[in-house]
């Protein structure tokens, strides 16, 4: 038990002790949730507002605090002071040490892990790319906050499905196949890849301002995808091999993986029993020769099902998709980790689920985020000012390499690490804030060994190692806990103990975030601790102690960093 949910319980006895036979007095857990950290450490490490219990027992709150003081008889977990109506905790550093360490030592590398999801399931749709089109720098949101939030989930025991919703279906296949007809060759779309294809749908619309016949055509091979045309299913099939192909590769380095690539033409024969339930439930109507959902009720546009050509939608791939997922994974939540721009389409989604009468469309959640801007410009496809993800994660792996030579020139598997270090800062940038806040992403802030950063942290990470390395060859001892009773073993040891309920955080509110802050706070804590105190040196049960929150901190640090999707070298 850590701490908090000690005095927590303790306080709660106290009370029911005190009070008897007093009813809507708080338990334990609710207790909990109403301790609050004082915002000047002077006034206590936690301190309970005794206005809650003012209504119950018909005291004023001061007196209250008074009499839970004087009750109070656990001095070896915490001391107390009454203070305006609020109780005051002052922990026993060295019983809070010994139990944070003991915490820390029994679940090892599963520290903050548990099973409340155990029998759960969450869908998580990220990444979800178009083929056709370059992983560009506004992708990687998407698909990092997605990675991230999987692998939270599963630390906390829930099943977890990736789904990348491939952008695979749509009338600018058949564009891109006449373009390919007319102008492509077979070798220059192996060899140039995704970027060929692109080359081909630029020109498609080039030409086409000049003849606009080529329009017609484009949308004749669409219909021949549509009705299933060998040549045309072949040509596109291929398009999604060498999309993948090329995906496959960033995804590699950003050591990311999905469960389902399920994508918008898998669900092309299963929209037709769905476009039928709508219209039974009464739910489809005509509207300028289309079929929409109505939606005026809900302040929202109509949601459109099929167009006046008859050809489906988006919205209709997504409302389909996602009966489809809970009739497959029978999912408690399922997940969508797309730019806040798609906000109006997922409320239109999910309020037509609800319409049809399911009741798990209250499920499904946007978890939405921000755009991306890199060194202070916006970027945008059309402008041409795109910066493409595989380009920037080179860039940052070279620079990684080049302050790594500088900085330490005789470490071995330089490449390696320089690959972890770069892939890092890029990721660590993108997880830094709070998701639906916007980015600015810059080289020197991304790589700045000793900024909030990427590096900082992994560096961080790398000293503990090493400082462990170190010990292994000092002889061993029984920690003696109370030599980390000083203030900055202290702090430290605090945000290692806040740790799993940071997890639990940012599972709840999806903001992986949360998980850099801690990371980011611990590093720093370690570090001032580091400079203040001679961790090897001085007695050995002193030295045990100081080694055994080193290799704790090292642990966190390093569950951390995975949970966000960032790895950790041991030496750097
Ligand atoms: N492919 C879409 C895009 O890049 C994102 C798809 C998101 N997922 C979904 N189920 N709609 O804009």
């Amino acid at each position: 038990m850590d701490t908090m949910t000690q005095i927590a319980a303790l306080a709660a006895d106290c009370m029911h002790t005190l009070w008897p036979d007093v009813e809507g007095l708080p338990e334990a857990a609710e207790l909990k949730g109403l301790l609050a950290v004082p915002p000047d450490p002077a006034l206590g490490d936690y301190a309970f507002p005794c206005f809650r219990l003012a209504k119950p027992l018909r005291m004023a709150p001061p007196k209250i605090a008074e009499s839970l003081c004087q009750a109070w008889s656990h001095d070896e977990v915490a001391s107390v002071r009454a203070v305006n109506g609020y109780l005051n905790f002052f922990l026993n550093r060295a019983n809070f040490a010994a139990t944070t360490m003991a915490a820390l030592r029994s679940a090892g590398d599963r520290y903050g892990a548990s099973d409340i999801g155990k029998g759960k399931t969450i869908c998580l749709d990220y990444s979800s790319i178009n083929i056709a089109k370059r992983f560009h720098i506004g992708h990687l949101s998407t698909t990092m906050i997605g990675h991230s939030l999987k692998r939270i989930f599963d630390f906390l025991g829930y099943t977890t499905v990736g789904i990348n919703h491939l952008g695979d279906w749509g009338t600018q296949f058949g564009k891109m196949i006449c373009a390919y007809q007319k102008w492509g060759s077979k070798e220059e779309v192996e060899q140039g890849g995704v970027a060929a294809l692109e080359a081909l749908y630029v020109r498609f619309h080039a030409e086409a301002e000049k003849d606009p016949s080529l329009e017609d055509e484009g949308r004749a091979w669409f219909k021949k995808i549509e009705d299933g045309d060998e040549e045309a299913l072949a040509i596109f099939s291929w398009f999604k091999d060498i999309t993948l192909r090329d995906a496959a590769r960033v995804y590699d380095i950003l050591g990311v993986s999905f469960d389902s690539y399920a994508g918008e033409s898998f669900y092309i024969d299963k929209m037709a029993p769905v476009i039928q339930e709508l219209r039974d439930k009464g739910l489809l109507v005509e509207s300028e020769g289309a079929q929409v959902v109505d939606l005026e009720e809900d302040n929202m546009p109509p949601c459109l099902i099929i167009k006046k050509d008859g050809a489906t939608i988006y919205a209709t791939r997504d409302i389909t998709a996602a009966i489809y997922r809970q009739n497959t994974y029978h999912f408690d939540k399922c997940l969508y980790v797309v730019a806040y721009q798609q906000d109006l389409h997922f409320r239109q989604v999910f309020r037509v689920l609800e319409k049809m009468g399911y009741p798990w469309a209250k499920d499904c959640v946007h978890v939405a985020f921000g755009m991306v801007s890199f060194e202070g410009e916006a970027l945008s496809t059309r402008k041409g000012k795109t910066v493409h993800l595989e380009d920037l994660l080179n860039q940052a792996v070279e620079k990684a390499l080049a302050i790594m030579e500088e900085k330490s020139p005789n470490l071995e598997n330089k490449e390696t690490i320089a690959r972890q270090v770069g892939v890092g800062a890029v990721i660590y940038t993108d997880l830094s804030n709070n998701r639906i806040k916007d980015i600015d992403f810059r080289w020197d802030r991304a790589l700045n060994f000793d900024g909030e950063s990427g590096p900082y942290v992994q560096y961080t990470h790398a000293r503990c190692c090493s400082l462990l390395r170190r010990a292994a060859e000092l002889p061993g001892a029984e920690p003696d806990w109370s030599a980390l009773t000083d203030d900055e073993a202290q702090s430290l040891l605090r945000l290692l103990s806040r740790f799993p309920d940071v997890i639990l955080d940012a599972a709840d509110k999806y903001e992986p975030s949360m998980i850099t802050r801690a990371v980011t706070d611990i590093a720093q804590a370690f570090n001032k601790y580091y400079y203040e105190h001679r961790i090897l040196d001085g007695e050995p049960a002193q030295a045990a102690a100081r080694i055994a929150l080193t290799d704790a901190t090292r642990q966190v640090i390093r569950t951390g960093l995975y949970l966000i999707g960032i790895e950790a070298p041991e030496r750097m």
